[in-house]
């Protein structure tokens, strides 16, 4: 069969997928470009696709024999599930392998903005770093304080799980409740939103981007927050009304903001970049060797098995009318 895959592999990966397939390869960097993956996809049977990818009815129109869609990501707001489900393309994400790093890059973020260490940093690469002084670079001790985690699914937990060596106390929002076994290695308290946003001195969103999340941190939910928090997003942009966002780092509404991802990523909302209450990073919550090696070895194999006739081992909509070992 016929796979196109729209970013980089790792060799193993890839020489995986050329042993029992043609695969035509993304071998730049940067995203395939849309008018090539249109083409592409025309005569393709499966797509290995990034989370950057629209899978969306105009591609869908474009490739009549796609059969599996292989996201290279957990979150997988960036595919039409529904009218992939309607043309029987089985579609399939990446749980549960990057849990640890994005929980890791949620940290640096808490630590990096509370401790002023990205200004440090560029402040001592300056040449400005002249003496110590007593009231200099003061930032907000992280110890003891009570951290807000919105979405307490595995990188939620896991952000939990975290805390208990800074001695925070944590509060959390599920709108589902949490599975048995889930409470196991952190302490927490299930709290509603407006309480969160009311006593977390940091708060840190870990959902998925849906219809009822987006926006969910809107101006509203800001002017909640305490004027001393600071908001950390390793999760989907459009979860915060980023221009709203701005307007409450301005003013003072809270105390700051670490980002990894953004409303209409790669762009940034006006003004945003200008402020010195906020770290920017360019959405790399996943980003490290073990873990895009899993992403992208799970993105594969789920595809092999999808287009096999098996279940995909993280298959998001296989059929209820097929048994799980056809
Ligand atoms: C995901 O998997 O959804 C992440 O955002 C990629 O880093």
């Amino acid at each position: 069969m016929r796979i196109v895959v729209s970013g980089r592999l790792p060799d193993v990966v890839r020489e995986r997928l050329e042993a029992q397939h043609e695969v035509i390869l993304n071998l730049h960097d940067a995203p395939m470009a849309r008018a090539d993956l249109l083409d592409q996809v025309a005569n393709s049977d499966g797509l290995l696709c990034m989370i950057t990818d629209r899978v969306d009815a105009e591609l869908l129109d474009r490739a009549p024999n796609l059969k599996m869609v292989a996201n290279c990501g957990v979150g997988y707001d960036n595919i039409d599930v529904a009218d992939c489900s309607r043309r029987g393309i089985l579609v399939s994400n990446t749980p549960g392998v990057l849990t640890e790093a994005t929980a890791e890059l949620t940290w640096a973020l808490i630590l990096a903005i509370s401790r002023n260490v990205v200004s440090g940093d560029a402040y001592t690469r300056a040449g400005r770093f002249r003496f110590w002084a007593p009231l200099h670079f003061l930032g907000t001790e992280v110890s003891g304080k009570t951290l807000g985690i919105i979405g307490m699914g595995r990188i939620g937990r896991a952000v939990a799980r975290r805390a208990a060596g800074f001695q925070m106390p944590v509060c959390y929002y599920s709108r589902s409740p949490l599975p048995e076994d889930a409470a196991a290695g952190f302490e927490g308290e299930a709290v509603s939103f407006d309480a969160l946003l009311e006593r977390a001195d940091f708060v840190t969103l870990h959902l998925p981007l849906t219809r009822e999340t987006q926006h969910l941190i809107d101006a509203a939910a800001l002017a909640r927050m305490k004027s001393n928090a600071f908001l950390i997003n390793t999760a989907r942009g459009p979860v915060v009304d980023e221009t709203a966002l701005v307007g409450a780092l301005r003013s003072g509404q809270i105390a700051g903001a670490a980002l990894d991802v953004y409303e209409n990523e790669p762009a940034l909302a006006p003004g945003l970049a200008e402020l010195d209450n906020v770290v920017l990073l360019p959405h790399m919550g996943s980003a490290t060797w073990e873990t895009r090696t899993r992403m992208t070895a799970l993105a594969a194999e789920n595809l092999l098995a999808g287009l096999a006739g098996r279940q995909p081992p993280n298959c998001l909509n296989w059929p209820s009318s097929r048994s799980a070992d056809t």
